[in-house]
């Protein structure tokens, strides 16, 4: 599901959000199956992966990307979610170096979990929902 980021003061689309909720691991298959057998605490489904946040070049650094991660904490657990999991993805970045190192920082600062077992890359997190209520 893609959930558009507003502000909240016009009503103006600043970014998006992007969720897929799997309920087993039939549906999971091929795409975390060695990350989910690593991820250190107690997990099970449904599983939310967070697939993508996204605000616009000239809206970012206002806090819009805080307010995505808290939408879609929000929004994974109103559908039940047990356990998040979350790619971060820097590719599209000249400094990719750098880009790896705030941006994990940035959902580290949200609560999530980082799991650098593939390092160097690519920075697998997890979120355990069952903690947070
Ligand atoms: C990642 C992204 C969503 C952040 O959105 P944003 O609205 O700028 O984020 P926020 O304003 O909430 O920033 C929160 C904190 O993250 C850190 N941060 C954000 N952008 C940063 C940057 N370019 N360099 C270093 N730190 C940064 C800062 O600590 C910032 O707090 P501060 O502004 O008070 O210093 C945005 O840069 C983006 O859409 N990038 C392209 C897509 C992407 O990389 N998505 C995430 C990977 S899956």
């Amino acid at each position: 599901m893609k959930i558009a980021i507003t502000d909240s003061q016009n009503g103006v689309n600043v970014g998006y959000i992007q969720l897929t909720i799997y309920k087993d691991q039939a549906e999971l298959a091929g795409r975390f199956g060695d990350f989910l057998g690593r991820i250190p605490f107690k997990w099970r489904y449904p599983v939310g992966v967070f697939e993508d946040l996204f605000v616009h070049k000239d809206k970012r650094r206002r806090g819009y990307g805080r307010l995505g991660c808290h939408m879609a904490d929000a929004a994974l657990k109103k559908v039940g979610a047990h356990t998040g999991i979350l790619k971060v993805g820097w590719s599209d970045d000249k400094n990719w170096e750098k880009a790896k190192s705030w941006k994990t920082r940035f959902f580290e600062d949200a609560g999530w979990m980082s799991l650098q077992w593939t390092f160097p890359e690519p920075v697998l997190m997890a979120k355990n929902y069952e903690l947070r209520p």
